[in-house]
């Protein structure tokens, strides 16, 4: 099939609709501007037609259509019962980009509605739309024109890039004002609830509807087995091929990141004015503080990165407010809910057995820092854990247990009296310790941006890299034998036995991004001073 793209205007006469006319009212499909993105249109009571719809764009059977009517009294064709407050919004809101969910009523046949006993329902604003519309005398269902997953299109060319060949006609009606889909709401529970925000914003929606909800699918990923007031949330979305990252926090901190990350086809997407400080290729999406200049160009930009041959992309992430959420919206869909918070540092803090971490550690929680102390998970670990012990007495001995109880000292005694048996513990207790430290820094990063894990063994257990940076903690080994004879009250040779257990100099220094120097004539303050610098 040859795909045709002709022009139509505002001011086009109805001639020009004809062809497009005659093709909807034969069951035909066909690309139709909006004010949002571009449909593709169909009949909205024909069977053939919806099934050619769902066909050409490949949608998945049971993501339902949004049905376009050329003005308001067309609703009662629709839906079986219009609330006051439909018709409040459709005051204020239609023709626009607000759909709303309704009880369906029989004429509305249940492939549109993909099985659902409600309906939804938009009153376009585009004239063109408008037009079509009102020249075939039927509703229109009509998704997003784009094949499943991609971006959706603003402009007639991105509609024919993705469904040449597949359809007869695209009018080409100019690119799409608004840039991203429609805000949806549902009307059909007690209280309204929105679905998928567009450019209708929720701060508008509530000064008609007062309270209006806001399903959890709109900026959060599904669980497993969740269901989902609206099908079309469950789909990966708006996916270019590039891998896309979304970054938080600020500029700097966003140029830094990928500037460090980078690989060669590797481009950033950024706000209006930004990107100079980038060693990689960019594109902007908008004005930062204008959330519709930002929605306005979204897709196109997504688009452009396929064109452009990116394989990765970071995108600066727009603020978080209400006006924001369509953006940010389709931003966490095309990145697969993949987010970096670069304001959220998580730190490693290491050394050996008495280089004096925990005074690093202590210093660094009075900056702020929340400090999750290995040695206190792996206490913790053995006390609540019956398998964790018994799996030790068998490697070292029942005796390293006492009425069920571990008698720590003993347990030292062998455990890091060789290499070898150091290594056995370490095998068996890292990787549950690592399952807590990281549940415990989850949980502390709600309330905090820097989490320091103060552990001896974060290289061994493999922890540190899945921290951001490594701090090291150095001290001469006189100093730190004294310092352990003193902390522990135990002899010279069991200290020396301690400190011969454990790794060489190079072993931490290799790994570390900052080497704390923690003995006289060093001041902590000044050997942490660049640290406190970069991250607080
Ligand atoms: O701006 C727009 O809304 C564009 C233009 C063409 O009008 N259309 C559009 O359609 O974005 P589509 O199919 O890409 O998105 C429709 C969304 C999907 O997420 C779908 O699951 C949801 O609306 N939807 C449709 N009927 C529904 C229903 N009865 N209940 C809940 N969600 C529904
Ligand atoms: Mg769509």
């Amino acid at each position: 099939m040859n795909t045709e793209i002709i022009k139509i205007s505002a001011t086009s006469s109805s001639d020009e609709y004809k062809k497009a006319v005659e093709l909807l009212k034969d069951n035909q499909v066909v690309g139709m501007p909006t004010e949002t993105v571009y449909g593709l249109a169909g009949n909205a009571y024909s069977e053939e037609a919806v099934k050619r719809i769902f066909e050409a764009k490949g949608r998945p059977q049971d993501n339902p259509l949004i049905v376009h009517i050329s003005e308001f009294s067309e609703i009662y064709d629709l839906v079986s019962e219009v609330p006051e407050i439909a018709k409040k919004l459709a005051e204020k809101f239609w023709p626009g980009p607000l759909t709303m969910i309704l009880p369906k009523s029989e004429k509305v046949p249940s492939c549109v509605t993909a099985g659902l006993p409600s309906v939804a329902v938009r009153c376009p604003s585009h004239p063109v739309a408008q037009n079509l519309i009102k020249y075939c005398g039927l509703p229109i269902a009509a998704p997003s024109a784009n094949i499943s997953g991609k971006p959706s299109p603003t402009k007639a060319e991105h509609v024919f890039s993705d469904l040449n060949g597949k359809i007869p006609l695209v009018i080409d009606g100019g690119e799409s004002e608004e840039g991203v889909e429609s805000t949806v709401i549902s009307l059909c529970g007690e209280t309204p609830k929105l679905l998928r925000p567009g450019n209708v914003t929720l701060t508008e929606l509530e000064s008609v509807c007062g309270k209006v909800l806001v399903d959890d699918a709109v900026l959060n990923p599904l669980k497993d087995g969740e269901k989902v007031s609206s099908p079309g949330m469950k789909y990966k979305h708006y996916s270019p091929n590039a891998v896309v990252t979304i970054l938080k926090g600020d500029y700097k901190s966003f140029c830094d990141y990928v500037n460090k990350n980078k690989t060669s086809d590797t481009y950033a997407m950024v706000f209006d004015g930004e990107g100079n400080d980038l060693d990689v290729e960019f594109i902007t999406y908008g004005n930062k503080n204008d959330y519709r200049s930002l929605s306005n160009h979204l897709f196109d930009c997504l688009r452009e990165l396929d064109s452009l041959g990116a394989k990765e992309c970071f995108v600066r992430c727009p603020e978080e407010t209400t006006d924001d959420l369509a953006v940010l919206n389709r931003l966490l869909r095309a990145a697969a809910f993949k987010v970096i918070d670069l304001n959220k540092v998580l730190l490693g803090l290491t050394g050996k057995t008495g280089a004096g971490k925990s005074t690093v550690s202590r210093y660094l929680k009075d900056k702020g820092a929340y400090i999750i102390d290995g040695d206190i998970v792996a206490r913790e670990i053995l006390v609540d854990n019956p398998v964790l012990l018994d799996t030790l007495a068998e490697n070292f001995g029942e005796d390293i247990l006492e009425n069920g109880v571990l008698n720590r000292k003993k347990l030292a005694e062998k455990a890091f009296s060789t290499p070898e048996n150091t290594a056995l513990l370490n095998s068996i207790m890292h990787p549950a310790i690592n399952d807590k430290i990281q549940s415990e820094a989850n949980e502390a990063f709600k309330t905090h941006n820097v989490v320091i894990v103060d552990a001896a063994a974060i290289i061994e257990s493999g922890y540190a890299d899945t921290c951001d940076k490594l701090i090291v903690v150095t001290a001469p080994e006189e100093i730190r034998k004294e310092r352990i004879m003193k902390r522990d009250r135990i002899s010279e040779i069991d200290a020396l036995i301690r400190i011969n257990g454990q790794k060489n100099d190079e072993f931490y220094e290799e790994k570390a991004d900052y080497i704390i120097k923690n003995y006289e004539p060093f001041l902590l303050e000044n050997e942490l001073a660049e640290l406190i610098k970069n991250i607080f």
